[in-house]
């Protein structure tokens, strides 16, 4: 039996992201090592909700449905999330009445878009914890682009009025339409049967039907005053860049508070989806990427890119100008200048000298470099993978480690193509 007060979601990403102008949908465009939709799943998926449905277009569907597949999001692919076609982008109201077809009879419903990638969880709880029906808004130093929330006198709501139909005077009103309304189902259902799209956009407006029900069943305005930058919008690219800044913002911030120690946020990159132990030190002009785990105590940069696959043990050091990829620095190894190491393993304290190189790609297939503990590897080697080098073993500078000549435990090599030299007493 259908649950008049179960709270289900829906997300609209039914648009063509026109105002983007990439070519593809916004909602798949990468923010700090995650798409976007990623960033509105993961604040939605503590709530709870019964039923997950997102709306889709003809233009955007096949890409956003794979990447929801490999993500694990779709429904067929163990996820929660099912989609809604709309089979044309006749705006809001309309997607939401296209959403409506995959949703229960009752219920209530949280409504948001797809593009707002800063809402926080705690604030969709705050809005479904009111009694009735509920609308987002925020206070906005720039309301520009947003709908103008207007009021009656009594504080009833009037209007919202998007910003292609507004005049000069209410271009003015600061509080605007933040996009997250929670409404009960059978309440839209018959607001939008009346929606018409008698606009600037010839659109039909999502915020007419919701107004409606606010007036109708004494529903409320929820006012973040502080809240610009959590409503941010994301329909064009400057707008996609401040958004990254500020999830950047936030991630840093976290870093900092479980005890990373980050010299120049400003200049430092560190994407979701990364663990950093306490006590390491970060330096400036450094990015890492998404899935990167870093231990505790370790060195990192300036001007290091640490890519996705790489691990750093703890007490491990990373220099300037290096680049990892599929690789494992071991407790205590060091890499401090000019390097590249992908798909390597690198040993207990080993030392990888300045200019070193894991030649791991010979055009069509990708290779792996062992290195040993305490192995020291010269400056300016070229380690061709696959190749081992030894525990305690060490390459002379600019030695050219051939693939498949693997240099014995405790031994030195030198020379292009490395040859060994004697042992190491
Ligand atoms: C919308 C609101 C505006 C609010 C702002 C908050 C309306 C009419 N306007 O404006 O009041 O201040 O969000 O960010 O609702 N979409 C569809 N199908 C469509 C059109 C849009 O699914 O036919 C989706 C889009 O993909 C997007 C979301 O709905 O994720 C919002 O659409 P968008 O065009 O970005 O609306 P705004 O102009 O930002
Ligand atoms: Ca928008």
């Amino acid at each position: 039996m259908a649950d008049s007060s179960a709270l289900h979601v829906l997300v609209l990403a039914g648009g063509n992201s026109t105002r983007t102008r990439t070519g593809g949908p916004k909602a798949l465009l990468d923010l700090c090592g995650l798409p976007l939709l990623e960033h509105v799943f993961r604040a939605v998926d503590p709530l709870g909700a019964g039923q997950h449905v997102i709306v889709l277009g003809p233009k955007h569907r096949d890409p956003i449905e794979a990447w929801m597949n490999k993500a694990g999001r779709h429904v067929d692919a163990g996820g929660q999330w099912s989609i809604a076609l709309q089979p044309e982008a006749r705006g809001t109201g309309d997607a939401v009445a296209c959403g409506l077809s995959e949703l229960p009879e009752e219920g209530r419903l949280l409504i948001l878009c797809g593009d707002t990638p800063l809402l926080t969880t705690e604030t969709f709880q705050t809005l479904a914890e009111q009694e009735g029906d509920a609308l987002l808004t925020a206070l906005c130093q720039d309301p520009t682009g947003y709908g103008r929330v207007l009021y009656e006198e009594s504080g009833r709501i009037l209007r919202i009025v998007e910003e292609a139909d507004a005049d000069e005077q209410i271009k003015q009103v600061s509080e605007i339409n933040a996009g997250v309304y929670v409404l009960d189902i059978a309440a839209l259902r018959k607001a939008l049967a009346e929606a018409d799209d008698d606009n600037a956009q010839g659109e039909f407006y999502l915020t007419d039907a919701a107004v409606e029900i606010l007036r109708e069943r004494e529903g409320v305005c929820v006012c973040l005053e502080d809240g610009e930058a959590e409503i941010l919008g994301v329909n064009t690219l400057q707008q996609h860049a401040t958004a990254q800044y500020l999830l950047r913002e936030r991630q840093l911030d976290a870093m900092m508070t479980s005890g990373v120690i980050i010299d120049d946020p400003s200049t430092t990159f560190i994407e979701y989806d990364v663990e950093i132990g306490p006590g390491t030190r970060i330096h400036p002009c450094t990015v890492i990427r998404a899935g990167v785990k870093v231990g505790a105590n370790c060195e990192v940069g300036p001007f290091a890119q640490l890519r996705v696959g790489t691990t750093m043990e703890d007490g491990s050091v990373i220099g300037n100008f290096v680049e990892t990829k599929n690789s494992t620095m071991e407790a205590g190894a060091k890499a401090k200048h000019l390097t590249y190491l992908g798909d390597a393993q690198v040993g207990e304290r080993a030392n990888i000298g300045c200019g070193t190189i894991t030649a791991n790609y010979d055009g069509k297939n990708k290779h792996r470099t062992e290195i040993g503990a305490r192995a020291f590897i010269g400056s300016g080697t070229v380690l061709v993978a696959p190749v081992r080098v030894g525990a305690g073993a060490m390459t002379a500078a600019g030695s050219v480690v051939l693939k498949g000549r693997h240099v014995e435990d405790d031994s030195v090599v030198a020379g292009v193509p490395a040859r060994p030299l004697k042992p190491v007493e």
